[in-house]
């Protein structure tokens, strides 16, 4: 075949046929289709958008550029969660160890984060000794095993078709096609071997999708994927315009599942992760359970322990904290109308919780700690948010990021609920 070809198809509208793209995919993979013939491709899918079949051979031939795993062999369920990534995003840390607690193994490979959304990968990293890396065995003796649930780094075996042209895509403009993003996503989820898979697929100005009917489209795209390929699929769209909880960064949004895990925490964070944690064990064949009470009574903080420990980390160290903080206050009386996600989010990066290039470091102690929430009254002079960072000289860059971010007024907003709809 000839990549000219299939360009030519793509650019003028028209539906790649199967042999053509998985030929494409492979070629690509191996170095005989060049960075600019994708790129063009990547482009014309980007204006002339894919059809069902195309996107789930798309989606095939990218999975099939890598290993698939297969935990049939553990004796247990498995089920997993992907989000689309958000502002204080931490469900994964109580939601894993929550599912596992009724026996459903949660094989979660998870990334770093990259921009103003946070990485699952790096908050762990803030407890002492926790390692993100596993080989495939240690993956799969710690779901057969008391842990039952594992949060680690994706091997390179998985999707490698995905890896080079995600990173195409990102400099060429061509991130943002709902049949690339599908397939990419789903690509990784489905060759990590999970039966079903819950998608939180989030939409606002924190949110990847700025745009309701986007993220809607994104989601019914992604569970169609995942259903044509055998993996139970279910999304939930979700209102990601405010932050999740009051903790955004790293050890502090490790802090904040902490309380959940031990029946605390913020109600949005709760609710999230038992709507998705209902979800998961529905798909794993628990339907008598609510997920609210292993949040009540210890089991999933127990989970979460074994979890830990299971990757080296020790789960009773205290965890870092920041240097220098700085509090910003309430201007006036009234009542917080808005706290907005994605200037809260770059404040966040910019105070060195989050990396500009992938392979900086992030800083575990720096973050924003809200002290307030949408519709909370708050006097003069209140606390509004705590920033924490190493040192004072990144305050004033972050303090920018939250002009007009957040905002007082006279009148509550109505009831916002995080749980917009299920796909
Ligand atoms: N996340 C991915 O893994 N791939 C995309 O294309 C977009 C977000």
């Amino acid at each position: 075949f000839d990549a000219v070809d299939v360009i030519r198809t793509k650019r003028d509208g028209g539906a790649v046929p199967e042999e053509k793209l998985r030929w494409l995919v492979d070629a690509y993979t191996r170095g005989y289709v060049a960075d600019a013939q994708m790129a063009a491709f990547a482009m014309a899918v980007l204006l002339n958008g894919m059809g069902r079949e195309e996107i789930r051979v798309l989606t095939d031939a990218m999975i099939a550029s890598g290993e698939r795993m297969d935990f049939s062999g553990i004796g247990k369920r498995t089920t997993d969660k992907h989000s689309t990534g958000g502002v204080g995003d931490k469900i994964t840390l109580p939601l894993a160890p929550l599912v596992a607690a009724y026996g459903v193994a949660v094989p979660q490979l998870s990334g770093r984060g990259l921009g103003h959304t946070g990485g699952t990968l790096d908050k762990l990293e803030s407890i002492p000794g926790w390692r993100a890396a596993l080989t495939n065995d240690e993956m799969m003796s710690q779901l057969a095993g008391p842990a039952g649930a594992v949060i680690c780094a994706a091997g390179t075996g998985l999707a490698p078709a995905d890896k080079k042209l995600y990173a195409l895509r990102d400099v060429t403009g061509t991130v943002e096609a709902i049949p690339l993003i599908a397939s990419s996503i789903m690509s990784k989820k489905i060759a990590e071997g999970t039966e079903s898979l819950v998608l939180d697929v989030k939409f606002g100005s924190g949110a990847f999708m700025k745009d309701e009917s986007r993220a809607r489209e994104l989601a019914e795209t992604m569970v169609r994927l995942g259903t044509d390929s055998g993996v139970t699929t279910t999304a939930l769209l979700t209102d990601m315009s405010t932050p999740l909880g009051l903790a955004v960064g790293n050890a502090n949004e490790v802090r904040e599942s902490v309380d959940v895990l031990a029946g605390g925490g913020p109600v949005d964070v709760v609710e999230l992760t038992v709507a998705l944690a209902t979800e998961m064990l529905r798909m794993a064949g628990v339907d008598d359970a609510d997920p609210a009470d292993a949040l009540a009574d210890g089991r999933a903080m127990d989970s979460w322990r074994r979890m830990i420990e299971a990757q080296g980390g020790d789960a009773d160290a205290p965890l870092p904290a920041p240097n220098e903080t700085e509090v910003i206050r309430a201007d006036r009386d009234g009542v917080i109308t808005r706290i907005d996600a994605f200037g809260v989010g770059i404040a966040a990066w910019r105070l060195g919780a989050g990396r500009a290039r992938a392979e900086d470091s992030v800083d575990h102690a720096a973050g924003i700690d809200l002290a307030v929430k949408p519709g909370d009254a708050v006097k003069r002079g209140d606390i509004i948010m705590t920033l924490g960072a190493s040192e004072a000289g990144r305050f004033d860059r972050a303090a920018d990021a939250l002009v007009g971010a957040w905002e007082i007024g006279d009148t509550a907003p109505g009831p916002a609920p995080i749980v917009r709809d299920r796909i």
